[in-house]
């Protein structure tokens, strides 16, 4: 059974992404440390997995602990999550975002060149194609200006893997630019756990019909989409989770001194009035929601082309957007 480190593994993505792997066939072993999650997600994963995994606490840019870890275990990849990622709050402490996001991947690459672990997964961001002029986007989409240091976090990540694969360090590299990841694993039991006022829509929308949040404001209505709200492309977590499964099977089979990208969406885009309608629908609750200002900086629409992604890693989303807001919803309930 093939050990992969995943960084982050503790958190929301990588939580479910631990899941699958195992489903898989992998060993998961997670460093996290804990600065945005709860060290109960292990028993939960526990729960649903049947067995404790392997847990490191401390941060992965920890040369010591990565050292001891490839001792004790030896390891065939690295899916590389661990990253602060509020957007607001990187523009108010940048250098705890650069120092956190481009630091940590550069120990890790360090590391890995050292240990020759060939096999690295980079969560990257559709936040990367900025305010695109084309829909949908490709991956051959240029890149814009990022609109926040943690914006910019990613597109300097994605710079790095490209010139650390060129310099011919022997590793293979694919960095998956996510689109809107929401809902939580089926059973309840693992989610999104946005410590604060969640600065993601999905979050905010439960929290405000479980009642912790009096009301949602909408960023505007009067944007050139169907109903004026901004559109977005939202992914199941357990699909985006399954795509990083997908990408270590193909990096596996790469020669070295590989890099490519690839979009994870589901292809369509919804604005953020049918999510919330939606929401309402699939679970018989009413959100309290108001219409606010537009937000200066947001993304009027974006949604993913996936042709690559299914033609190249056999990817294919399956949970549709009812499925999402309803775990979402049962995940909020069980918080
Ligand atoms: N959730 C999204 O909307 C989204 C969208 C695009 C990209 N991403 C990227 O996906 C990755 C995972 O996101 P998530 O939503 O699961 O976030 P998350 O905050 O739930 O998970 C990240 C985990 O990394 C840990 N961590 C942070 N810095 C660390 C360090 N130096 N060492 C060890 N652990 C550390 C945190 O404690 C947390 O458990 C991040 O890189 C994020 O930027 C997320």
């Amino acid at each position: 059974m093939k050990n992969i480190l995943i960084t982050g593994g503790a958190g929301y993505i990588g939580s479910h992404t631990a899941v699958q792997l195992v489903e898989a066939g992998y060993n998961p072993i997670i460093i996290d440390d804990l600065s945005n999650s709860e060290e109960k997600v292990l028993d939960r994963l526990e729960d649903i997995i049947g067995k404790r995994l392997t847990f490191y606490k401390g941060d992965c840019s920890d040369r010591g602990l990565l050292d001891q870890i490839a001792t004790e275990h030896e390891l065939a990849g690295v899916i590389h999550f661990a990253a602060f990622k509020a957007v607001g709050e990187s523009t108010k402490q940048p250098l705890k975002y650069y120092q956190n996001n481009l630091g940590s991947l550069v120990a890790l690459l360090d590391f890995m060149k050292a240990k020759q672990i060939k096999d690295l997964v980079f969560s990257s961001s559709c936040t990367v194609y900025g305010q695109p002029e084309q829909l949908p986007v490709t991956e051959a989409t240029p890149r814009q200006d990022a609109e926040s240091p943690y914006g910019n976090t990613k597109k300097i990540c994605e710079d790095i893997l490209v010139d650390f694969v060129k310099s011919q360090a022997g590793i293979r590299v694919i960095s998956l630019r996510y689109f809107n990841p929401v809902g939580a694993h089926p059973s309840g039991k693992i989610g999104e756990l946005p410590i604060g006022t969640p600065a993601n829509l999905v979050p905010f929308v439960t929290q405000t019909a479980a009642g912790i949040r009096e009301k949602l404001t909408i960023f505007g209505d009067d944007y050139d989409t169907i109903d004026g709200s901004c559109v977005r492309d939202f992914i199941h977590v357990m699909d985006l989770a399954d795509a990083h499964v997908k990408a270590l099977d193909y990096l596996k089979e790469q020669q070295e001194d590989f890099y490519d990208v690839f979009n994870v969406g589901t292809g369509n885009g919804n604005t953020v009035l049918e999510v919330i309608r939606t929401f309402e629908k699939v679970n018989r609750v009413k959100v309290n929601f108001e219409i606010g200002a537009r937000r200066p900086g947001d993304i009027v629409k974006i949604w993913a082309d996936t042709t690559k992604i299914n033609a190249i890693l056999h990817w294919y989303p399956s949970y549709s957007l009812e499925d999402s807001l309803r775990d979402s919803w049962n995940w909020q309930k069980t918080l």
